[in-house]
């Protein structure tokens, strides 16, 4: 690609996490926002006006704007294959948010587009930065033994993340982790819902092994009360030969107290420095655009990675109907 001008990078899907995007990407130097395309029109247009940009009529006209480099897909989590295959055909660097997809033939069917383009799954976590330590660190920790996550989130985000299991809406980025860590695909798993409310399954458990012997639990789901504090109580703990990492999300030594009590902020998205966005999702967009730049493939939260994960979330949902463990082949 021209190496001297700014990426041009575009999005697709302006809701909350689209508009996260846009604000990170008009935050990176080296990177132009060429655009939106979303649903809502007049969304659309109040976007650009904020972060700048062209408002696109549809997904096509974007996707042939010879101008544009790169896109993000944050669209609902069943429909990223759609537009994927649409910016793949015409040769666009794609950063996909998770989870990759909500089956796996979409997923496959993904990973064989991807093949000829420059394409990330938005597995973001993978770039925070204390994760992004232990994963620098691991070559001097000697085995990994175990790798515990648990997910508390608060009943309010269900109204909108549990319009998919919360295995795609919340556990694909513990899943894509764990096999990171692990660097293998998964042997079995065991899973067990939780359900206490209509709709959706509110929570879930997962007991995961692995060939070379590593275990891993992961637990959680809708379960914290509404209210203003926290909307997010994660912890993840990961346990090696040479010891053991402790990991709070958000970070639990950042809080603000009024007289409505505690608040914390999430400084994975809303890390903003007089005005810049930094943070993992900071991180993961800079890093494809250093891949789109150098013409390297990307290695950290590739879309195979985001497709081995649906593989697993696949094995763990037929294990919870079934009562049963399932192995990966
Ligand atoms: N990485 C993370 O930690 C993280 C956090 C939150 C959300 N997400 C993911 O980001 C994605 C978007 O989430 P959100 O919270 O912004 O959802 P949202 O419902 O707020 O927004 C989705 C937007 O996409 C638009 N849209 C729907 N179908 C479309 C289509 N075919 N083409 C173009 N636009 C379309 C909708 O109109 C809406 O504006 C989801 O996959 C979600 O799981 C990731």
């Amino acid at each position: 690609m021209r190496t001297s001008e700014p990426v041009r990078a575009a999005v697709v899907g302006g809701g909350a996490f689209g508009e996260c995007h846009l604000r990170t990407l008009a935050s990176m130097p080296d990177v132009e926002v060429a655009g939106l395309y979303t649903l809502e029109q007049d969304r659309a247009a109040a976007l650009c006006d904020r972060y700048g940009g062209n408002c696109y009529p549809d997904l096509e006209e974007l996707a042939s704007d010879p101008s544009i480099d790169m896109v993000s897909i944050a669209t609902p989590e069943d429909a990223h294959c759609e537009s994927f295959k649409v910016l793949a055909e015409q040769g666009k660097a794609i950063y996909v948010e998770k989870p990759l997809a909500t089956s796996l033939a979409e997923a496959e069917q993904m990973l064989e587009l991807s093949r000829s383009i420059t394409a990330m799954s938005g597995h973001c976590l993978r770039f925070e930065s204390r994760i992004a330590q232990v994963f620098a660190r691991q070559d001097r920790l000697g085995a990994l033994r175990h790798m515990s996550f648990r997910n508390k989130r608060s009943r309010s985000e269900k109204e909108v993340y549990g319009r998919v299991h919360p295995a795609y809406g919340i556990f694909c980025h513990d899943i894509e982790l764990a096999n990171a860590f692990a660097r293998e695909r998964f042997h079995r798993v065991c899973a067990l819902e939780t359900r206490f409310s209509e709709g959706q399954v509110d929570g879930m458990n997962l007991l995961i092994e692995y060939p070379g012997g590593a275990t891993c639990s992961i637990e959680g789901g809708w379960y914290l009360p509404v209210q203003d504090g926290l909307a997010e109580n994660d912890r993840c703990s990961l346990d090696f030969e040479a010891g053991t990492f402790e990991i709070n999300l958000p970070h639990m030594g950042f809080t603000f107290v009024d007289s409505d009590g505690y608040r914390f902020f999430n400084q994975q998205y809303e890390c903003n420095v007089y005005g810049m966005e930094f943070g993992a999702l900071r991180a993961a967009l800079e890093y494809l655009v250093r891949c789109l730049r150098s013409d390297a493939r990307p290695q950290i939260s590739t879309i195979e990675d985001g497709c081995e994960a649906i593989r697993l979330i696949e094995a763990a949902l037929q294990s919870a109907r079934t009562g049963r463990w399932v192995e990966a082949d």
